[in-house]
């Protein structure tokens, strides 16, 4: 077997557990979601701080959507302070498990 087909095949067992991240779990995203729910469930709920502010739904939106915004959020490229410290505190399997559930919704 050349080196060539052996590095190939390395890197591909070392993909293999990213992309299963990647996916996301819906049923761990719902064990995740307690930190949400407290704005993001309540239909026409306002926050107050740092100035009032309509909260998006987000169930139903799609899972690369909410994947991508919490990870806008998270890089700062999203600027929202309360948004940005919650996905700042989210792991890349803990956004795509989260995407995964709500994207399911
Ligand atoms: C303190 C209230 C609050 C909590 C808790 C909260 N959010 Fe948010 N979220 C907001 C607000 C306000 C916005 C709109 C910010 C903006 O305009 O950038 C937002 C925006 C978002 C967006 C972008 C929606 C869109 O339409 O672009 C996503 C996705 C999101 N939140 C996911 C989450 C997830 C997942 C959690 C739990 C891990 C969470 N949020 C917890 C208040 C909250």
């Amino acid at each position: 077997m050349s080196n060539k087909l052996l590095s190939a095949i390395g890197l591909a067992a070392a993909l293999l557990p990213l992309a299963a991240a990647a996916q996301g779990n819906a049923d761990a995203g719902k064990t995740k979601i307690s930190m949400c729910i407290g704005c993001h469930a309540i239909p026409g709920y306002k926050s107050s701080f740092p100035s009032v502010y309509q909260v998006p739904m987000i169930a139903g939106q799609s899972g690369p959507y909410i994947a991508a915004a919490l990870q806008a959020y998270k890089k700062g490229d999203r600027s929202h302070p309360t948004m940005r410290a919650i996905a700042g505190s989210l792991s890349d399997a803990d956004i795509a498990d989260l995407a995964a559930y709500y994207g399911s919704k």
